[in-house]
């Protein structure tokens, strides 16, 4: 699913810059990549869009160009191959893409050799149409599909352009070892699962990104205790909806849950954390929570997409939950693991939503107090349930001012949240420099919250106990105590 994103993702820094901004000429700017055996001269340039997934996936396909003897450039006039990794769940993501290939096509007038592929859900949502749409596009190549990058580089270097869309039933890239791109040596994301069954109405994932299968338990357990083994300090299981994670195995055929995943990661060290996105309100079960309970390197810490707190434009959107059923595992989540940090997806103006709707997801936000949430307009997608059944009839005006007065209220619950918090010791995990200020580091706590502090003696990879003495709505500030573990 989603814009989760949204959280601060390092690997952006180095890729998702607007072209103009990307930092060229610095020493990051030509990487020879740690899985390469062999060095062939030629360079990538990998920019990503939407999701941690495709984050994630922009790492996969470094690591399978790293195999072939790439290097990754971070400035795409060095580049021979530019790949645009994309994201379709809204409009506006599509718009962005857009605009950025026309920036591409002055460059390609420069120099006509370098290769331009588009990857990830625009690719498979509109396969072979945007070559025709996008006369500068060489390579298209769908989610499932990296593995065969390397030929169709062959073939677009040969002069013909390159498809290939073939979504997969059991592709899961468990065998391939993502080289990390940008990383700040502290939290990377694993991916446990691919793809979406469940269908919301108004969500275009399950289209661009197939079936849902669940990767090899031991495969994630590898990749985890390799990254600990690194220096890594935190993991976060990506999935759009990783309660529905059930993995069995090959030969015994014992099944292994999402719980049971959880708790063999978290049996890694007690010095690894380990976080997981996104969960579905109607599949996470109490043996989640208590896993988490049980251990203190599993963040406390919830992403619980809730879109809507009206009960009829839930059924609508075919989420297979109801306002009741989802209160009932807020409690949850506040009776088994007090102090845990929730946040949810919100989207404002979906088909038919009336005023009393928009009042009843108002008041779901009024009854949770969310510590943060991502909140969008609607917007149709083609080929969706919502988009063949029902009309898009809320008027972009009310779509708008109603999502304004729910950020408002989100602004009001974060803030609210954060002053909570003041006062009390928290363990941060320090993940780099403060973007403000070296003299600062910043990290997040159990909850997900970044706090800033005064450096002193502490580095990135530290555990710390920090003093919040301020806030923000977005931000808690302290001062460090001590390390967690002297
Ligand atoms: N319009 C607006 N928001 C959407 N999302 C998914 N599809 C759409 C859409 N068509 C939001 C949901 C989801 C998040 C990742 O993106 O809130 O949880
Ligand atoms: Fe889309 Fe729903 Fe799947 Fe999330 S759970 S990716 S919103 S279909």
């Amino acid at each position: 699913m989603q814009q989760h994103t949204h959280t601060d993702i390092n690997l952006s820094e180095l890729i998702n810059k607007p072209l103009e901004e990307s930092r060229q000429g610095e020493a990051l700017a030509e990487l020879p990549l740690e899985t390469a055996t062999i060095v062939n001269g030629r360079h990538f340039y990998i920019e990503s869009y939407g999701c941690q997934m495709n984050f994630n996936d922009s790492e996969i396909v470094a690591s399978i160009l790293a195999t072939e003897g790439y290097s990754l450039t971070n400035n795409y006039e060095n580049a021979d191959l530019i790949l645009l990794n994309t994201c379709s769940i809204r409009e506006k993501a599509e718009e962005r893409v857009r605009s950025r290939l026309k920036t591409l096509t002055q460059m390609k007038r420069k120099k006509p050799q370098t290769l331009i592929g588009i990857l990830g859900c625009m690719a498979e949502r509109l396969k072979k149409s945007l070559l025709e749409q996008e006369q500068i596009v060489d390579i298209v190549i769908g989610p499932d599909s990296y593995r065969s990058l390397p030929a169709l580089i062959a073939e677009a270097e040969g002069g013909q352009k390159a498809v290939n869309v073939l979504l997969s039933r059991e592709e899961t890239y468990a065998d391939v070892n993502p080289v990390r791109l940008d990383s700040n040596g502290v939290s990377a994301f694993v991916s446990i699962m691919r793809g979406c069954d469940n269908m919301c109405s108004f969500c275009v994932v399950p289209f661009t990104r197939g079936r849902e299968r669940s990767r090899s338990a031991y495969s994630i357990v590898a990749e985890a205790q390799n990254l600990f083994d690194r220096g890594y300090r935190e993991v976060t299981l990506l999935g759009q909806n990783v309660d529905s994670y059930k993995w069995q195995h090959p030969e015994t055929e014992q099944t292994t849950t999402f719980a049971q995943l959880l708790e063999m990661v978290a049996q890694i060290s007690p010095l690894l954390r380990v976080r997981f996105s996104t969960s579905h309100p109607k599949d996470m079960t109490n043996d989640v929570l208590h896993t988490m309970a049980k251990y203190r390197n599993i963040c406390k810490y919830i992403h619980l997409p809730v879109q809507s707190g009206s009960s009829r434009v839930l059924q609508q959107m075919n989420r297979t939950y109801d306002r009741q059923w989802y209160i009932g595992r807020i409690e949850a989540i506040r009776q088994i693991l007090p102090g845990c940090g929730i946040s949810t997806d919100i989207i404002a103006g979906f088909c038919t939503e009336t005023d009393d709707d928009h009042a009843e997801t108002l008041s779901m936000m009024e009854y949770v107090h969310y510590d943060m949430a991502y909140m969008f307009a609607y917007s149709e997608r083609p080929g969706t349930l919502a988009a063949r059944r029902y009309p898009d009839d809320v008027p972009d005006e009310i779509k708008n001012r109603r999502l304004q007065q729910i950020i408002a209220l989100q602004n009001q619950h974060s803030l609210l949240r954060n002053q909570a918090d003041v006062g009390k010791v928290f363990t941060v995990l320090v993940e780099k420099n403060s973007k403000r200020s070296d003299k600062d580091l910043c990290g997040r706590t159990d909850q997900n919250k970044m706090v800033v502090f005064p450096r002193g003696q502490y580095q990135p990879g530290d555990y710390v106990e920090v003093l919040i003495e301020s806030c923000t709505s977005a931000s808690l500030k302290g001062k460090a105590l001590g390390y967690t573990y002297p």
